[in-house]
Parts: structure tokens; C-alpha cells; sequence
């Protein structure tokens, strides 16, 4: 009886020690990182809460270098070795961790939150086929593309030259992105808005990092206090676009290029919710990456310090004729590509960690031992600014460090915007078609200048749960048309 006022101080003494002992025990105590990395895992959280991880994460690189411990049982890694290791053994590299179950749809896996590596590549081998490049350049996936390109141009020329452009540009990768899949029954948020608008701008405004971070580390106590926990942080909600994709999965005449019309045949055993839950997830996976991409770049292109970058852009594709996308986009042109890559390499859509379990039997990465159920992870922010010899001057945009052949093959190495290996982006090749394009019908008619209304402020990264987008949400440009004489200087 005596002895009962001191259990819970004792219970809680025996705690804190089983946690120091733990935390000093670790094998994972090598590698470099904060001092609380190793008892606690809340300040990355609150980072994470506050949009704010991938900032946090590179300033740690910065700190430790190349490999860092981020939590007790998490590490982030920078280097072209640890990419390979962790995205690229195996094929398609270690398993993912249950962060993907948050991008569940309808309830079902998809591709994208498949975890482990047989169930991933059982769903790749159906869908690869018509992402692969020979599909996206063919006349009728390419065409529709070019077209929403010179409407997108149309619509800036009309708009009083003043564009609340990054609105418009998700509208763009979502009318190019719902071509691909749905064709003829894609949508046009571009020209016509109204619900095809709407679907655009619910997607494009979702709210719901918080809400979805909480569900991921205190699942039970979200199942208890979502009612309350919607108050002050909203869930994802997408009826219009649930909808929308239910909807178009419906139709029978799809076009032979599109997914659906490649989800749909019957040999691959897909029912229905399968088949629009795939539809959801790339139609979602579409729309703000592309578009935020473009945003971010041609905000940047804009810029007086990146006025002699954009004059040469013009020059260049100023020279192909519109008429030929797929040559244009084949061939490639040189000034072009180098920009788009540039503009991946400062400001990848997807700038995040993303997170891996190292396997059974443990890993060596950059030379620190882990064991297996180590979360790991690269984020393309880091990746892409870490290395200075390959990437000098890391946080100042040049396309022009893409001309030199000398380096060539260290810089696309250390490329990560679209991931790599078997789980890298599958949308790949539509996305750079898409942005070439855009870039090319903008450019060839327009110079492009920052509106005195927009702050920098507007443009800091906000992370969302894998994405990130300009702080502000809106991003104003005035579209300048061009005269032939300004690119005869
Ligand atoms: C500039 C634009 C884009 C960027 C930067 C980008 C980036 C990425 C990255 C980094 C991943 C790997 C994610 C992870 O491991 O967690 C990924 C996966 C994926 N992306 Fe993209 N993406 C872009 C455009 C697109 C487009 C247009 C589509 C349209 C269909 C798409 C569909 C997908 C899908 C389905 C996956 C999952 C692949 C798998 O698990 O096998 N992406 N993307
Ligand atoms: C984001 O993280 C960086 C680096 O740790 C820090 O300097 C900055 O103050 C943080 N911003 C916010 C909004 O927390």
C-alpha cells in the first residue's frame, strides 16, 4: 500500500530508460543527424504538419551530408548510390512502406499503392504498354495533346493577357491527361469550364495534408475522431471527380490508344471498380504534377533574371513548324529539352521523400549497415542540389548546364524527378510531351512577365502529402505577344 504512490513514477522511470537504452543500443546510431532524431520522431512530424518536410530534410543534408538519420527508425539518403540501391535492386527496388495506403481510391490498390514487388508488377506489365513512348508520340495520343496546347495559348491570347495561369495550367494536364485515358471522353476545363472546371479545381484544391498525415500515424484514434478532427482538418473529398471517372469508365467506344480501352480487355481479369480506381489514380497523379512542373518553370522562365534563357527559347522553337509535334517532339530540340530539364531539376512536382522499407537480411547503403524495416527514402529536392560538382551552383537556374556534353551522363544520373527504376513514374513520357509542347506553343507567341501583384512569398514550396505546390495557389503572368522583330535583336 505503501509502495503505490511511487508505481507510476517507477513505471514511468522504467519507460524512459527501456527508451534510452533502445536509443543508444541502435545500430543505426553511425549515422549522422540531429541528437533527437535518435529518441523521437516529432520534430520531422511537425515539419511534415507544417507543409514544411522537404525544406526541413535538405537542411539536414546540408548540415550532415548525403545520408542522414531523420528518426529513430527512418533515414534519408542524397547520393546516386543510394538511389540505385534503394529504387533499382531488384528491378523495382525495396517494397513501399504503409504511407501509400493514404492514396487508396474507391477503396481498392492500385498500381501506385501496390506495396510489395510482385503484386506492382503484375499491374505494370498490363498498364506499361500504352505509356511507352512509341504510344504517347503516335499521331492520335500526340495530336490531342498539340491541341490542347494551342488552346491553352488561345486562352491566354483572349484573356486580356493577364493568366491566372497556374489555374490554367492544371486545366491543361487535366484535359491532356483525360484524353490519354478516356478518348473520345475526355474533358475540356480548358475552353468550355463549367463541370469539367470544377472537377479540375477540386482536385487542384484539396486541403487535406493534415487530415491525412493524422490517419496515417494515429489510425485508430482517426477512426474515433474524424467527425471532430473534420472541424479543424478537412479529409480529401472528390466527389465530382469519383464521379466523373466512374462515369466515363461506363462508355464502350474508347479509343484503341487510350488505358482504358487497355484496362477493359477481359484477359487481365479487372472488375469494373479496378479498372476506375487505375483511371482515378493516374488522373489524379496527372494533374497537379504536370501542372505545378510548367507553373513552377515558367514563373522562373519569366523572371528578368531568366529573360536571355527565355529569348533563346523562343528563338528555337520559333523555327519548327507547329504543324509536326511528333517530329518536334521525336527529334527533340536541344535549347528546349535543356530547359525542361532544368526546370525538373530546380522544381520537381513531386519533391518528397519516397519511402521504403529495407528488405529482410538488412542493407548497406553509402556505407552504413541498416536493418531490415529501416524506412529509407531520396527526395528529388536533395538529389538534385547535393552534389555540387555535378550541379554547380546548385539553387540558380541554367538550363545552359545541360549543353555540356562533358557531365552528361553524372547529371541525368542524378535525375529523380520522375523517381527510377521499375516504380519510377509511369507517366513519364506523357508528361514531357505535354510540357514540350506547352512550352512551344507559349513561346513561339508570347514573352512571358511576372504580374506586379505576385510576391515570392506566392511561390515558396508548399509541401502537400507527395506534391508540392506555390504557397499562394495562384501564380499570375502577362502574356506578351511576340513581334518579329524582337527576335531579330
Ligand atoms: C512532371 C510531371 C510528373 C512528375 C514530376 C511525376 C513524378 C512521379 C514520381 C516521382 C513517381 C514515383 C512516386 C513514388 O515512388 O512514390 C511517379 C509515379 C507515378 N506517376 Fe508520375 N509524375 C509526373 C506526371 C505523371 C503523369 C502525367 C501521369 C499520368 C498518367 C503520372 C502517373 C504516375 C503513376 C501511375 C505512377 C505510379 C507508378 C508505379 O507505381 O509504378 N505521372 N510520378
Ligand atoms: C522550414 O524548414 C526550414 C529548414 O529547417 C526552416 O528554416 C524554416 O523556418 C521552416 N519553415 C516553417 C514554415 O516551418
Amino acid at each position: 500500500m505503501l509502495l503505490a504512490p511511487l508505481l507510476l513514477p517507477l513505471l514511468l522511470l522504467a519507460l524512459a530508460a527501456h527508451a534510452l537504452y533502445k536509443a543508444l543500443s541502435s545500430p543505426l546510431n553511425r549515422i549522422p543527424g540531429p541528437w533527437y532524431a535518435r529518441l523521437t520522431s516529432l520534430v520531422l512530424k511537425w515539419h511534415e504538419f507544417r507543409a514544411n518536410r522537404t525544406r526541413y530534410i535538405h537542411e539536414l543534408h546540408l548540415r550532415y551530408g548525403p545520408a542522414v538519420r531523420i528518426a529513430p527508425r527512418e533515414m534519408a539518403f542524397a547520393s546516386a548510390g543510394a538511389v540505385r540501391e534503394i529504387y533499382c535492386s531488384g528491378g523495382s527496388g525495396f517494397d513501399k512502406t504503409e504511407f501509400y495506403d493514404l492514396f487508396r481510391v474507391y477503396g481498392r490498390r492500385t498500381m501506385f499503392t501496390t506495396l510489395d514487388k510482385d503484386h506492382h508488377a503484375r499491374r505494370k506489365r498490363i498498364i506499361a504498354d500504352r505509356y511507352a513512348n512509341s504510344n504517347i508520340v503516335r499521331p492520335k495520343p500526340l495530336g490531342g495533346i498539340a491541341e490542347r496546347a494551342a488552346k491553352f495559348a488561345q486562352r491566354c491570347a483572349q484573356s486580356g493577357l493577364l493568366v491566372e495561369f497556374q489555374l490554367g495550367l492544371h486545366a491543361y494536364a487535366f484535359d491532356c491527361v483525360t484524353h490519354h485515358l478516356f478518348h473520345p471522353h475526355g474533358t475540356d476545363s480548358l475552353l468550355q469550364g463549367g463541370k469539367d472546371e470544377a472537377i479540375m479545381r477540386e482536385v487542384t484544391f484539396d486541403d487535406s495534408l493534415q487530415n491525412r498525415l493524422f490517419q496515417h500515424y494515429w489510425p485508430t484514434a482517426h477512426r474515433l475522431l474524424h467527425k471532430l478532427l473534420y472541424l479543424f482538418a478537412k479529409p480529401r473529398e472528390t466527389p465530382l471527380a469519383d464521379h466523373f471517372v466512374l462515369d466515363s469508365c461506363n462508355a464502350d467506344d474508347s479509343a484503341p490508344f487510350t488505358l482504358l480501352d487497355r484496362l477493359r480487355e477481359p484477359a487481365h481479369g479487372l472488375d469494373p471498380l479496378d479498372v476506375a480506381a487505375e483511371c482515378l489514380d493516374h488522373m489524379a497523379a496527372g494533374i497537379d504534377t504536370t501542372g505545378d512542373a510548367l507553373c513552377f518553370l515558367m514563373w522562373e522562365v519569366s523572371q528578368p533574371r531568366s529573360m536571355r534563357f527565355q529569348r533563346k527559347l523562343q528563338q528555337e522553337v520559333r523555327q519548327t513548324k507547329a504543324e509536326s509535334p511528333s517530329s518536334f517532339v521525336v527529334d527533340g530540340m536541344p535549347y528546349l529539352d535543356a530547359v525542361v530539364m532544368e526546370g525538373l531539376r530546380c522544381f520537381p512536382a513531386i519533391p518528397m521523400s519516397l519511402p521504403r522499407y529495407v528488405p529482410p537480411g538488412g542493407r548497406t547503403i553509402d556505407g552504413y549497415f541498416l536493418p531490415a524495416g529501416t524506412i529509407v527514402s531520396c527526395q528529388p529536392y536533395s538529389v538534385h542540389r547535393i552534389d555540387t560538382a555535378v550541379f554547380p551552383d546548385p539553387d540558380t537556374f541554367n538550363p545552359e548546364r545541360w549543353l555540356d556534353p562533358k557531365g552528361d551522363a553524372e547529371r541525368k544520373r542524378l535525375l529523380f524527378a520522375f523517381a527510377n527504376g521499375g516504380r519510377g513514374c509511369v507517366g513519364k513520357h506523357l508528361a514531357l510531351a505535354e510540357m514540350k509542347l506547352l512550352l512551344q506553343a507559349v513561346y513561339s507567341r508570347f514573352t512571358t512577365l511576372p504580374d506586379a501583384t505576385m510576391t515570392e512569398a506566392d511561390m515558396e514550396m508548399s509541401d502537400q502529402l507527395i506534391s508540392s505546390r506555390p504557397a499562394g495557389q495562384r501564380c499570375l503572368l502577362r502574356f506578351v505577344p511576340l513581334q518579329e522583330s524582337e527576335l531579330l535583336e
